[in-house]
């Protein structure tokens, strides 16, 4: 049996390798960037309770993406207006005149929220202490349009151009806009995309971004935009369109969005700004949850999680560009204790002789004459979340109708799949288990799904399940329980 941490801890469902906050309230990840081998992640917050409401910034900071030392509200509920999600970016030319010592400043681009009448605008604050402490511009708001829906900048140095660019929504209108500027403060209207792909309920939290397609020299740009509603699984999600951006525009190559995660816990992701280029590598992550009732988790004091991190990438599968997310490397040396098993035939179940709740499973199957196989995890005599393929329906899911605490909200019991992507003969799933959550990716994060599950504590036990037979050539399974995480 892998022990774990502080009863505490665990009895409160904390994950012990996802990031969360000390207690009360986090939503959307805002402001992600690294500066002086540091990474910032500041978050959505309520610091007065474990429901939405007051919202400010919280911070913590990482050496590596995954040990997180969490530092004071970086920007706050002030006079009436609250700091709703935005980014951060290095000013490495003091463009902004912010800087101080030769030293460029942090600085971050937020809407500010009034609730009376409601008007939405853009904001910037500054650090020229490693995001310790925040100045918030005087000439504020940097952009208002007078509009009640207009949220969540983020914005990026477009170097072919050597201009600032924001992508910013205009929520209610299904719009994505572009704003250029040469100094982050003085934000000029460039472009507009929208009206496409899913339009089931608000646009949020756009993210726009350059990836190199995979074994070529070609680049194209991920424009990324959240529906609040209307998800692949009911509810919030996250869609993405692939196209050229020339610093002022946005081209799609085809009209149709894509899903990013087909699961129905992960919105509103962002990248991180100023990755040092020697990591030659794209990162987000994104809050595990959904607005149908992130509400009603049932978790205390802390509610909300980010996912792991994830590194993004495009591949060209059958002539056509898919977005790919993986885990960040990180995680890889995290763990201690595993248990590898190879050439395992499976027929009906197989219940492993490793158990806990926080791992990392990594499996290849054979499908040899199986109908439908899978992973049950979270397992205890009347729980668990089943990973499964089902090849008559040509599907991957996650079933948590039986995950343990569903009947919080009734859009929270659910068995939610995916298309499976083509496989050759063998099909690869890696599943992040962390107490109250369930990643997977299937075949090299071609196809995610990320779900929340709230099972007992003493739900540890972790099942291989075919219907015909399957065989697993290999299959690793880490603990990360022993992983000491802030
Ligand atoms: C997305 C979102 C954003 C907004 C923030 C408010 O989850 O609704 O559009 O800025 O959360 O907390």
């Amino acid at each position: 049996m892998i022990t774990s941490g502080a009863i505490s801890l665990q009895t409160t469902m904390r994950p012990v390798y996802h990031f969360t906050a000390p207690q009360n309230w986090l939503n959307d990840p805002n402001g992600l960037v690294y500066l002086g081998g540091e990474y910032h992640l500041f978050y959505q917050h309520n610091s007065q309770g474990d429901t939405w409401g007051n919202i400010c910034w919280g911070h913590a900071v990482s050496r590596d993406l995954l040990h997180w030392e969490h530092l004071p509200i970086a920007i706050p509920y002030a006079d009436g207006v609250m700091a709703f999600s935005g980014c951060a970016v290095v000013d490495w030319n003091n463009t902004s005149g912010f800087g101080r010592d030769g030293q460029p400043p942090l600085i971050a681009l937020f809407t500010g929220h009034h609730s009376d009448p409601v008007i939405q605008d853009q904001r910037l604050a500054y650090s020229t202490d490693q995001g310790r402490t925040w100045t918030l511009y005087a000439g504020n708001p940097v952009l208002d349009l007078n509009e009640a829906d207009f949220r969540d900048p983020k914005v990026f140095w477009h170097a072919p151009t050597g201009r600032w660019v924001m992508a910013v929504v205009r929520s209610d209108a299904h719009q994505v806009q572009f704003y250029i500027s040469s100094d982050l403060i003085g934000w000029t209207f460039a472009s507009a995309f929208g009206s496409v792909g899913a339009t089931g309920g608000v646009w949020e939290v756009p993210d726009l971004f350059e990836l190199s397609v995979a074994g070529t020299s070609e680049t194209r740009w991920v424009l990324k935009v959240d529906v609040i509603e209307g998800g692949p699984q009911g509810g919030s999600a996250g869609q993405y369109f692939i196209g050229q951006f020339d610093g002022k525009r946005f081209i799609p190559d085809f009209p149709e969005a894509r899903w990013v995660d087909y699961g129905k816990d992960f919105y509103a992701a962002a990248t991180f700004a100023d990755l040092p280029a020697e990591q030659r590598r794209t990162v987000w992550l994104g809050w595990m949850s959904n607005w149908q009732y992130a509400r009603q988790t049932p978790t205390s004091p802390w509610r909300g999680a980010m996912t792991v991190p994830r590194e993004l990438s495009l591949r060209r599968v059958d002539g056509e560009l898919k977005l790919f997310q993986t885990p960040i490397r990180e995680l890889d040396t995290q763990s201690r204790e595993r248990l590898t098993l190879e050439r395992q035939p499976v027929q009906d179940t197989l219940r492993l002789p490793m158990q806990g709740q926080a791992l990392d499973i990594q499996a290849e199957f054979v499908t040899d004459q199986a109908r439908e196989f899978g992973l049950k995890v979270l397992a205890g005599p009347h729980h668990h979340t089943v990973i499964g393929v089902n090849l008559e329906r040509n599907e991957v899911f996650v079933d948590r109708r039986r995950a343990g605490r569903v009947d919080f909200d009734l859009h929270f019991p659910g068995r939610h799949t995916a298309p499976l992507p083509p496989f050759g003969d063998r099909l690869s799933l890696r599943v992040l288990v962390d107490r109250c959550s369930v990643e997977v990716f299937v075949q090299g994060g071609e196809t995610v799904l990320t779900s929340l599950a709230f099972p007992e504590t003493t739900d540890t036990f972790l099942e291989i399940y075919a219907e015909g037979q399957v065989t697993l050539p290999e299959l690793t399974i880490r603990a990360m329980d022993k992983v000491t995480l802030a």
